[in-house]
């Protein structure tokens, strides 16, 4: 065999197991990766992390993999007694690592911009910084495109991508008065922002402008770290208060007995991406996983686009396949 051929079978050989990892894994390679051999969580110990949506789903399990690390959180949403129910839980998974002061609860809505800076305030005067802002807080949809009011489309658009560019601006601004542009802003986007998937219309043009405007923060300013985490069906209850096409509309379904990743595993793979900063990351069981990667490539995209029909890929997507 020539040194050429040797090569070639080298490269051969890496784009199978490339391959083979985008069915095997539930997550992207890097960030499976960096959960092998990156930065350890231990290295967040002591810095202060504020999740909005905290109160349950993906921002409760991202909470509770942070606290066993020993980093301080800013719990944050409207329901106080979920809220409160988490503190305790960090607090106990933390074993010790962790005192009460140490774990900040805050009953908010998102959706009220006139009280983000007294809620920023409140973190400040409590810990006296902020290290990492957690954008997770939002609300998914179900509804074919043609039945969307407009009223929907506004209202989601208000609470998964003004409300979170609201709070980010105050706390980007922060960053740059106290850590010369020094920090981290994360969001729980999800694959739906970078592969549109049939039946949620206004949540896939959010999720893809909540990517867009945190992108285009990080192509500002450079010494900030910026985190897009895209989860695919995770198992939480987010159906509950998904938006439909009806203005007031809620899904009010739960997604048990759907095949979909928990959301410890997904808030474990969230925390590795915080701790190892990483820009792009997402998590997603067979064949979720295969399929993100497809949709990241054009050719591969289009190939998809012919074999799968839309109730196929819906299918996959509330977890019956
Ligand atoms: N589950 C999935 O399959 C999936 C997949 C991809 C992306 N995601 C994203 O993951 C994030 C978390 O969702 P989840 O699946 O964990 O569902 P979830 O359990 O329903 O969590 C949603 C969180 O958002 C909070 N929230 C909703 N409206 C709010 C408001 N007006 N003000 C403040 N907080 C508000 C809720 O808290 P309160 O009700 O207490 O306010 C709750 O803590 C969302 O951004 C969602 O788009 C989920």
């Amino acid at each position: 065999m020539s040194f050429l051929e040797f090569l070639l079978l080298l490269l051969v050989l890496y784009y199978v197991v490339y391959v083979l990892l985008w069915i095997l894994l539930d997550c992207n390679v890097a960030l499976w990766y960096k959960s092998r051999f990156g930065v350890s969580l231990s290295s967040m110990r002591g810095q202060v992390v504020w999740i909005t949506g905290a109160s349950s789903g993906i921002g409760r399990a991202l909470a509770l993999s942070l606290a066993r690390h020993g980093v301080k959180l800013v719990l944050s949403a409207r329901r106080l007694e979920q809220l409160e129910q988490v503190q305790e839980e960090c607090l106990a998974a933390a074993r010790g690592l962790l005192a009460t002061k140490d774990v900040l609860v805050i009953q908010m809505d998102m959706l009220d911009l006139d009280e983000h800076k007294t809620h920023l305030n409140t973190v400040l005067n409590h810990f006296h910084r902020l290290d990492v802002l957690v954008n997770n807080a939002g609300r998914s949809q179900r509804a074919s495109w043609t039945e969307v009011e407009i009223e929907v489309d506004r209202e989601l658009f208000e609470l998964d991508v003004f409300a979170v560019v609201h709070l980010s601006r105050l706390v980007v601004r922060y960053f740059v008065e106290q850590n010369g542009g020094r920090g981290h802003i994360a969001a729980t986007s999800s694959i739906a922002g970078f592969s549109p998937v049939p039946f949620s219309p206004t949540y896939c043009a959010a999720k893809h402008a909540l990517n867009a405007y945190l992108l285009s923060l990080k192509v500002e300013m450079r010494k900030l770290d910026v985190s897009l985490f895209a989860p695919g069906p995770i198992a939480t209850d987010f159906l509950q208060e998904a938006f439909t096409g009806s203005q007031g509309g809620k899904v009010g379904l739960s997604t048990a007995n759907q095949k979909r990743m928990t959301a410890q595993r997904c808030g474990d793979l969230f925390a590795v991406a915080l701790a190892n900063k990483m820009d792009l990351t997402w998590c997603g069981l067979f064949p979720v996983n295969l399929l993100a990667y497809c949709a990241r490539n054009p050719t591969l995209s289009k190939i998809l686009a012919q074999l799968m029909t839309e109730k196929t890929l819906n299918k996959i997507r509330e977890g019956k396949l």
